[in-house]
């Protein structure tokens, strides 16, 4: 297995290239399910998680080639439609897949995706409104076991909380349904909006994209003709960068990149003292000298990200004062702080609320990743960190990070990919 070194205390200077967003890519990946045509995708993030997808959507029949942040599809020659536990168990989103599948071909298996390290991360929303546009759904053996033989039917669907791949998978399965769904409480995400967006370029009229009710007219099992787009910048990555700046006191610029997609972020970093200057694609950040502390609470875009949480965490250490940072979506989304702890920093831990306690001196050593975004959380501390420190367990943090240490060697950190 891989593991990063990472020596601390360096200032980095220069720019670096955001990739496009995996969150984004996952679902545009499983609507290439609803397409008659081969789907052109461009810049396609390369990280382990678009190559699991691949591998799964190769492995019901379609034909998937990626090169150069290129990605082709062709489903036209689907057959399979069951997603196996070997593939599902790897990565969660291949839930993705169940609402294109079942509203093409009218029956689907997913093995259940099962929870994972930062929570129990159930499907019941997905299932429940699926059932609610006529699909029958039983559990059996660990799959999902879904079918609707006379097609799936539009209605008036609201989510009891809302759920980023629920609202999508839901929206794919709405684009090949007989009739209109509304869709009430639906994510917001950039990543659901460019969904949206392609569906309504590709002939499902949508109305209401980027709001909380989404109007889905389906084409009533009509595949689409999808025309080459291109994937939107990953808001997180460039957040995980702008912390990187913050937290070792660079003026970085980003390129490809969203401000406006980063709008919570950009305001948290600027209480805590940094200002920026933005253009159309890069944000220039000039961090300040002292980190203010800060309240994070995380929510729902356009609110404060949770999948920014463990990064702030790791810049709150550097902060001066006590920062308390509160994650609302997820039940243990707080594994990067043991890890954090064992450097010397000085958090405490209460249910869903950490505090920490900074400025404190960081010291390297040997930690490991739990997940994908505690893994970039270590990765910022280990930069400010004295010493060396490693990085075990990175697996986790390929899954969504696309050639982090070139991009951060190409900033002056002094970072290596080794074998253990
Ligand atoms: C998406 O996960 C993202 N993944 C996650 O990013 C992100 O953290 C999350 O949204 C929240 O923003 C992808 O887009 C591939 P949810 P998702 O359904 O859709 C509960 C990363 O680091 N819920 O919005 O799985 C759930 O337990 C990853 O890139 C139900 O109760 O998250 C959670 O508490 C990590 N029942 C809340 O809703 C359901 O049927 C939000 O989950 C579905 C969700």
């Amino acid at each position: 297995m891989d593991y990063l070194q990472i020596e601390g205390i360096k200032n980095l200077n220069g720019r670096i290239t955001i990739s496009g967003a995996k969150n984004a890519s996952l679902p545009l990946i499983a609507m290439t399910i609803l397409a008659k045509n081969q789907v052109s995708i461009k810049n396609m993030p390369d990280v382990v998680d678009i190559k699991t997808l691949l591998k799964l959507l190769s492995n019901l029949g379609a034909q998937c080639t990626f090169n150069k942040k290129n990605v082709l599809v062709d489903t036209s020659k689907l057959t399979e439609t069951k997603a196996t536990y070997d593939i599902v168990k790897t990565m969660r989103a291949s839930i993705l897949v169940l609402g294109p599948i079942l509203a093409r071909f009218g029956h689907c298996e997913v093995s259940l995706p099962g929870g994972c390290a930062i929570g129990q991360r159930p499907v019941d929303l997905h299932l429940k409104a699926l059932e609610q546009m006529g699909a029958k759904i039983n559990i059996e053996a660990g799959y999902i076991q879904a079918s609707a033989p006379k097609g799936l039917k539009g209605c008036e669907i609201s989510f009891d909380k809302i759920t980023v791949t629920g609202t999508a998978n839901i929206v794919m399965a709405a684009a090949l349904a007989k009739g209109k769904t509304v869709l009430t409480n639906a994510a917001r995400e950039p990543e659901v909006v460019q969904l949206c967006e392609i569906l309504n370029a590709s002939g499902v009229k949508i109305e209401g994209i980027g709001t909380a009710i989404l109007t889905i007219h389906g084409t009533n099992k009509e595949l689409l003709d999808i025309q080459e787009f291109s994937i939107i910048p990953d808001r997180i990555e460039a957040g995980t960068y702008l912390c990187a700046a913050a937290i070792t006191r660079s003026v970085i610029t980003l390129e490809k990149v969203k401000a406006s997609h980063l709008g919570a972020v950009i305001s948290k970093l600027e209480e805590m003292g940094s200002k920026f200057d933005i253009t159309e694609d890069t944000i220039t950040i000039h961090p300040s000298k002292k980190i203010k502390a800060i309240k994070i609470t995380t929510q729902e875009y356009p609110a404060f990200p949770t999948d920014m949480q463990a990064q702030f965490l790791a810049l709150a250490t550097q902060a001066e004062g006590t920062s308390i940072i509160e994650e609302r979506l997820f039940e243990n989304r707080f594994m990067h702080v043991s890890e954090l702890q064992r450097m010397g920093a000085s958090i405490s831990l209460n249910g869903n609320i950490a505090t920490v306690n900074g400025k404190t001196e960081l010291s390297g050593t040997d930690v490991m990743a739990t997940d994908l975004r505690a893994s970039s959380a270590l990765v910022l501390a280990a930069l400010v960190a004295e010493g060396t420190t490693n990085i075990h367990r990175i697996y986790h943090l390929d899954r969504g990070y696309d050639s982090l240490e070139k991009k951060l060697q190409n900033v002056g950190a002094k970072i290596k990919r080794l074998k253990e």
